[in-house]
C-alpha cells in the first residue's frame, strides 16, 4: 500500500516540479486573477489546509481520544499527504508562472520545499532505516565469518605470513579494484576484512543520512508554519485590494 502510495506521490511531485519550471517557457499575468484562476487558488489554499489534520489529531489528546477510534492516524497520514502534494500543485497552477512580488516567490518557495521535504522525509527515512537493518545483518554475519576465519590463521603460523605485508597499501588497492590477495587462509582473512569495513562504512554514511532525514522533518515542521504565514498575508492582500477594485 505504501509502495503504491511513493509511486503515484512520486509522480505528482514530478508534475509538480515540472509545472513550476514551466515559468521558463510561460507566463500569464491575468490568469490567478482571473475566475478561473481564482477557483484554483482557493481550492489549492483549502486542500493546503487539510494536512493540518493529522497533527492536530496526533498532538491533541482529546480529539485523539475522540477522532481515532473512527479514523485511524495512518488514514489521516494518507489524506495528509495526499492533499498536501495536490493543493501545492493547483496552487502553482493559480499563479499562471506569474512571480512578480517578494510574497508570491517566497510562498511558492515555501510550497515547494515543504512538499519536497515531506517527500523525503516520509519515503527516504525508511528507505535508509531499511538499509541500515540489512547492512547492520551482513555486518553481523561477515564478523562471525571474520572471526572464524582469524581463529583458523591464528592456528597456522605459516599461513600468517600470507597476510599483506602493508595493509594500508593491500586496502587502497582492494577499494579501487586490484585486489592482491593470497588464497587459503591469509587470502579469506584479508577478503572478508575488506567486507566488514566496506559494510561498517556503509553503515556510517547511512546512519549519516539519516541524522540529515531528521532534520529535514523539523524544516517541513518550520516551513509549514512560514507556508500558513505566508498563505495568510496572501489571502488578506488579495481580499483587501480585489475589494478596492469593486468600491
Ligand atoms: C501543504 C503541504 C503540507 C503541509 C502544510 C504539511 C505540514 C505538516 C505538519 C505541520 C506536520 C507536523 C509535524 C509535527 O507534528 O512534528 C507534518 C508532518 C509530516 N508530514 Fe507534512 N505537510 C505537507 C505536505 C506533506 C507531504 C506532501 C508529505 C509527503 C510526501 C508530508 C509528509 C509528512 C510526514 C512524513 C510528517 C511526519 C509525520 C510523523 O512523523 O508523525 N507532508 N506535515
Amino acid at each position: 500500500m505504501k509502495e503504491r502510495e511513493r509511486v503515484i506521490v512520486a509522480g505528482v511531485l514530478g508534475v509538480l516540479l515540472l509545472a513550476w519550471l514551466g515559468f521558463l517557457v510561460h507566463r500569464s499575468p491575468r490568469f490567478a486573477g482571473s475566475g478561473v484562476g481564482a477557483v484554483f487558488g482557493i481550492a489549492g489554499a483549502v486542500l493546503m489546509l487539510v494536512p493540518l489534520a493529522y497533527p492536530t489529531v496526533k498532538r491533541i489528546p482529546f480529539l485523539n481520544a475522540r477522532i481515532t477510534p473512527h479514523v485511524s492516524l495512518q488514514s489521516l497520514m494518507t489524506l495528509h499527504v495526499y492533499a498536501g502534494i495536490l493543493g501545492p500543485l493547483l496552487g502553482i497552477i493559480h499563479t499562471g508562472h506569474k512571480y512578480d512580488s517578494w510574497l508570491g516567490i517566497t510562498l511558492t518557495a515555501a510550497m515547494l520545499l515543504v512538499v519536497v521535504s515531506g517527500f523525503i522525509g516520509r519515503y527516504l527515512l525508511s528507505f535508509v532505516n531499511r538499509e541500515i537493518k540489512d547492512k547492520l545483518l551482513l555486518l553481523q554475519t561477515a564478523r562471525g565469518d571474520l572471526d572464524s576465519a582469524w581463529g583458523v590463521l591464528e592456528n597456522s603460523p605459516v599461513e600468517m605470513r600470507g597476510l599483506p605485508k602493508a595493509p594500508l597499501l593491500a586496502a587502497g588497492l582492494a577499494s579501487l579494484g586490484l585486489g592482491l590477495s593470497a588464497g587459503g587462509p591469509a587470502g579469506e582473512v584479508t577478503r572478508l576484512a575488506e567486507s566488514v569495513a566496506d559494510l561498517e562504512y556503509a553503515v556510517r554514511t547511512h546512519e549519516l543520512l539519516k541524522r540529515w532525514c531528521r532534520r529535514w522533518l523539523k524544516l517541513h515542521l518550520v516551513l509549514s508554519v512560514l507556508l500558513y504565514v505566508l498563505l495568510a498575508l496572501h489571502i488578506w492582500a488579495g481580499i483587501h485590494f480585489g475589494l478596492r477594485w469593486f468600491s
